[in-house]
């Protein structure tokens, strides 16, 4: 990893532009939809939002937004916070028969009564443009997938995009979720990085961030990502969104898990939050739209 030093003053990391990025990939998405267009082939994405958290609704509308920029039809699906699962599977299936429909998002958190592992199940593969059915799950793990993951892969964007090597590179991912921490830690290892995964019951978080050439923050936790667990010149990636209860010291009302001003005076690459993460998940999922919409021309 590059140690930004310049003669023996210390520069500040390099802020990586996560809009940016997005930018670029959803205009390369919205090229190929219109190219298959041109084939009679109409990529669509099926949104599906359970109950009222706004959260979710904010969340669900830059979907909405993205598959416009990107030339993809959008098709939202709202089910009241009561839903059963039998009305929610027969959803499932009607979508799975759709051919309008190439891609199928039921946007997390499901309410409690709802067995969300029953329903991702139900996805059909094919059309599973989050990449959470267990099959894609194991396609991931023998590194021979159709889709992977939006966020992990959302992030391994920005690395390449930003020339940081990751052969041979420590790689710290903090947090273990299926949606998050571990799919990312099997894209950094098929691209030869030395993956530790850290979580809440690691001991001695702090030492094992310290060795880490590029460190992704993925626990959740506000701030928890201090300047003094940073190797000077490491790339750090935060996942983290938080909405602070009142505005910190400089005025900032949303955090990451990132203490963003300490570790950017030691870090030599690190993502803002908003504007780093956040909008490579959304532009991955436009790609795994059009990726699905090319699949199920070929199969069927
Ligand atoms: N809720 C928060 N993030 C996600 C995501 O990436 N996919 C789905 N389906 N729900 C979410």
């Amino acid at each position: 990893m590059i140690a930004r030093k310049k003669g023996m003053i210390w520069m500040k990391a390099k802020i990586i532009d996560g809009k940016a990025v997005a930018a670029r990939v959803k205009n390369e998405v919205k090229n190929e939809a219109e190219r298959l267009r041109q084939n009679g082939i109409v990529p669509g994405l099926a949104v599906v939002l359970v109950g009222d958290d706004p959260a979710s609704a904010i969340y669900v509308e830059g979907k909405k937004k993205a598959c416009a920029q990107c030339c993809i039809r959008s098709f939202e699906y709202v089910l009241d916070k009561s839903v059963n699962r039998e009305v929610l599977l027969e959803l499932v299936g009607k979508l799975n028969n759709d051919p309008k429909v190439s891609g199928i998002l039921i946007q997390s958190p499901l309410p409690e009564q709802i067995d969300e592992s029953e329903i991702i199940a139900a996805i059909s593969p094919e059309k599973d443009v989050d990449a959470f059915h267990a099959r894609n799950v194991g396609k991931i793990m023998i590194g021979k997938f159709d889709f992977l993951p939006c966020t992990p892969s959302g992030i391994m964007e920005l690395i390449a995009d930003s020339g940081i090597k990751v052969e041979g590179a420590g790689c710290v991912v903090v947090g273990r979720s299926n949606i998050v921490g571990k799919p990312m830690a099997m894209l950094l290892l098929h691209k030869h990085g030395t993956v530790t995964i850290c979580h809440s019951r690691t001991k001695d978080l702090a030492s094992l961030c310290r060795e880490a050439d590029i460190l992704v923050a993925a626990a959740g936790k506000p701030k928890i990502i201090t300047a003094d667990m940073v190797k000077p010149g490491a790339a750090v990636i935060d996942v983290g969104i938080h909405r602070l209860a009142a505005a910190d010291s400089n005025g900032k009302k949303i955090c990451g898990d990132v203490d963003f001003d300490a570790v950017s005076e030691v870090a030599g690459y690190i993502t803002p939050v908003p504007g780093g993460v956040g909008p490579m998940t959304i532009a991955m999922l436009m790609k795994n739209t059009v990726t699905a919409a090319k699949l199920q021309s070929v199969n069927h």
